[in-house]
């Protein structure tokens, strides 16, 4: 099965900035579409000195800034209704 790439930033400031909502957000997905996911976390995702605000994702290769919860859950889904 094709899995979807998902890498949610846990450093201090994306984690501060809604990175810890996010990572609840993903961990209480409903089976059916955590199993199309692959999951990991990481310390930095280079947010450098962009204009971007922070938390960070990246899914599949793309990294996409300012990430609710919300809009996390809408990413994923149409992530694997794209790929999938
Ligand atoms: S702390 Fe999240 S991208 Fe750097």
């Amino acid at each position: 099965m094709k899995k979807v790439n998902l890498k949610i930033c846990v450093g201090t400031m994306c984690y501060v900035m809604g990175g810890a909502e996010l990572r609840d957000a993903v961990e209480s997905l409903p089976q059916n579409i955590l199993e199309h996911l692959n999951v990991s976390y990481s310390p930095c995702l280079e947010c450098g000195k962009g204009e971007q605000a922070p938390p960070f994702i990246e899914i599949n290769g793309k990294r996409i800034a300012g990430v609710s919860k919300n809009s996390l859950i809408q990413i994923v889904k149409e992530e694997i209704r794209n790929v999938v």
